[in-house]
């Protein structure tokens, strides 16, 4: 990750970011409510003032006539006390549209035709806020005393300069209060987000601290659900790697004792043979014939263990061919024939039906293979072999049972282990690597497999193998 980008990445920055967003949003919205809510309060308030005097004053006007005589001096001082007050100004004017009165003496005498005067005559007063210039314009109508009909127009502007410096104030000041609620959120926010991501900085440094050497240890971080979520699965993944480094290391452990094995065996002959003088020409046949036999068996052990190696990968390695599992069968126990009639045993096949099936045909071979040769190999004299085949619509079946020996019950769970053999003493009687039947177990469960072992010691032994007939992917 660049370093640049990672705050702005990170969930700590994000949390931040929604914190402010709920900080700050309402703030703005509720102070330019209050600031406009405020401005149009007041600015209907001193409408309403304004209309109710002016509708005491154009009473009076039309009272005193004051349409065909502007001369009355306590009208005239009114205008100007009303136009004073609220610095405004006021223009009369008749029914010709003739401006007969203006308090700031600019028109009088010319004609004023606009909407407003217009639409009042025809009885609608109206009043406008003019925000920009800082005033309200109302027009209102005179009415003849008797006859109720519009008789002049009173056409009135008052300033709002007052109502504008307040709303300034107001917005200068919710102005400062956003600013202080911003830099508070901002920290608050900061210094929040950073507690809750913290339990995550925790598994990161636990998940470091392991890494670094502390492998026995499980880490634990339960302060959240998905904390605790992702130490379990890493624990999970923790044992897992643990158990492989475990098989591991003992596999090179095991490896290695058996390499050296035959290794110190010719070391110890050929020394024998060095540290005598005149050794007879027969001695040296013989310990030279045991050297060769040591030799053979490493030899054996490394080819055993390429080809477990070998085994040890994917499926994807298998070479898949539709086979005809009889026929496999059938010549596996014919190459099996020259050994097991060295010691009169018997070899019998069993095909219950014929089979045909995706499989790697060198590798079950090799997997039924070392069945067959184990149950030769540890049975006993005039003994039989009885190899079996059966099928269902998803499976076929072999079962490889004997006469021989069997397995002592505690080693059972052990037989498919590398390198294990029942008896280590009888190795120099019965030569074998213990690799066997793990490279059989290996091949079967390559193909999704299962192989299953019943033993009784003295009575026999019979594994039972069950493959899928259509390769599973
Ligand atoms: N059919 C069997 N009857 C009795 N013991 C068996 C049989 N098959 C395997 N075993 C035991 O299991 C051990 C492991 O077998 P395997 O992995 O093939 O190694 P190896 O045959 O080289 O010893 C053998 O050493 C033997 O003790
Ligand atoms: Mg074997």
């Amino acid at each position: 990750m660049q370093k640049k980008f990672r705050f702005f990445k990170s969930l700590r920055f994000r949390i931040m970011i929604i914190l402010i967003i709920i900080g700050i949003v309402p703030s703005v919205i509720v102070a330019t409510g209050v600031v406009q809510s405020y401005e149009t309060r007041a600015v209907s308030l001193r409408s309403i003032n304004v209309k109710n005097q002016c509708d005491i004053l154009s009473n009076q006007l039309a009272a005193g006539d004051y349409l065909h005589n502007t001369d009355s001096q306590v009208i005239n001082s009114q205008l100007t006390q009303l136009s004073n007050i609220y610095s405004g100004r006021i223009i009369i004017i008749d029914s010709d549209f003739k401006i007969i009165k203006d308090t700031y003496d600019l028109e009088t005498g010319k004609t004023s035709v606009s909407e407003e005067v217009i639409s009042c005559y025809k009885g609608t007063a109206t009043s406008k806020y003019d925000k920009q210039n800082a005033y309200i314009e109302m027009t209102l109508p005179i009415q003849d005393v008797n006859t109720k009909a519009t008789i002049g127009i009173m056409l009135v502007s008052v300033s709002t300069n007052e109502i504008a410096a307040s709303v300034d104030i107001l917005e200068q000041k919710s102005i400062i209060m956003l600013a202080i609620i911003c830099v508070l959120v901002i920290a608050f926010g900061y210094i929040l987000a950073g507690i809750l991501v913290k339990p995550f900085a925790r598994v990161t440094r636990s998940i470091e601290d392991l890494t670094d050497g502390y492998l026995d240890e499980n880490i634990s971080v339960p302060d959240y659900t998905e904390t605790e979520l992702i130490t379990d699965a890493f624990n999970k993944m923790l044992t897992k790697v643990k158990t492989l480094d475990n098989s591991r290391q003992e596999f090179v452990s095991n490896v290695s004792h058996e390499l050296k094995t035959p290794l110190t065996s010719m070391k110890v002959l050929a020394d024998s043979l060095l540290g005598q003088e005149n050794v007879p020409i027969e001695l040296y046949q013989e310990f030279m014939q045991d050297i060769a036999d040591e030799i053979d068996r490493e030899s054996n052990i490394i080819s055993d263990l390429l080809t477990l190696v070998k085994m040890d990968k994917k499926a994807d390695q298998l070479n898949i061919d539709i086979t005809n599992i009889n026929d496999l069968l059938e010549s596996i126990l014919k190459r099996m024939t020259p050994i097991s009639s060295r010691r009169n045993i018997e070899l019998i096949l069993d095909s219950f039906r014929p089979v045909q099936a995706e499989v790697d045909q060198v590798k079950l071979t090799l997997a039924i293979s070392n069945l067959v040769e184990n149950a030769i190999k540890y049975n006993v004299e005039d003994g039989w072999v009885r190899v079996s085949l059966n099928a269902d619509h998803k499976y076929f079946y072999v079962t490889v049972a004997d006469s021989g020996r069997g397995i002592p019950e505690a080693s059972i769970e052990h037989i498919f282990e590398r390198f294990y053999r029942v008896d280590k003493s009888h190795s120099t009687e019965i030569e074998g690597t213990g690799l066997g039947l793990a490279i059989t177990r290996n091949a079967i469960v390559m193909h999704r497999g299962a192989i299953k072992v019943y033993s009784k010691e003295n009575e026999g032994t019979t594994f039972s193998v069950r493959i899928p007939l259509i390769h599973i992917e």
